[in-house]
């Protein structure tokens, strides 16, 4: 999917999509950063947009993992329908609300790590904390929660949810962009 129509879909839905530009792949280099892919067994990414991080995913998973990926804009699951083929990779057209009913789908009740791009600042309170209970209840005792973000000041939002947040950075994303990696261990 090229910029012009990533734009389009952010004009159609901005706070939705949040951002008008897909992420860069240093963004992508550092969101797949805190991942051990060697024990990693299921990963779930939210809102993958073009696809920018899902293509770095599916190339570095072993193949006893598998990543379930979900997105809720029709033009980006129809433009991912196209492009993923694999078969650990399961996508759903959906919302990140339903975490804990695709899990059941696919008969798993955690994951590793939970991947998201999800522009949780821009939604409403109720929104995002049944969105950030529903990632922690869906992740192992030891799982990660990896959130990039456009702000440093949101330590305490994720902090209410997990016990640990630590904070990494870029500047080669347009606009620079912060790396929020969240666990209760
Ligand atoms: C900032 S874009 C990120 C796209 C891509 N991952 C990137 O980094 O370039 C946010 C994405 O989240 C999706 N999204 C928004 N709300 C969602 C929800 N409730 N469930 C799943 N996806 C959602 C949007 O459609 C969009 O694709």
């Amino acid at each position: 999917m090229s910029r012009r129509s990533f734009l389009r879909e952010f004009f159609k839905a901005n706070r939705m999509v949040g951002s008008v530009l897909p992420s860069s792949r240093f963004l992508s280099s550092k969101m797949l950063a805190p991942i051990d892919f060697s024990q990693a067994k299921l990963i779930i990414e939210l809102g993958p947009g073009t696809g920018v991080f899902t293509k770095a995913l599916v190339k570095a998973i072993p193949k006893d993992c598998q990543l379930l990926v979900i997105e809720l804009n029709d033009a980006f699951f129809n433009n991912l329908q196209k492009q993923i083929i694999s078969p650990q990779v399961k996508l759903i057209h959906g919302s990140a609300t339903d975490i804990s009913l695709f899990l059941k789908e696919i008969g798993l009740k955690h994951a590793d790590y939970i991947i998201s791009s999800l522009p949780l600042s821009n939604f409403p309170k109720e929104l995002r904390s049944s969105i950030l209970t529903g990632c922690k209840n869906s992740l192992t005792p030891e799982g990660k929660f990896i959130q990039f973000q456009y702000s440093r000041g949101l330590k305490k939002m994720y902090g209410d949810y997990f016990s640990k947040v630590q904070i990494d950075y870029t500047v080669f994303n347009f606009p620079p962009a912060f790396i929020y990696t969240c666990s209760n261990s």
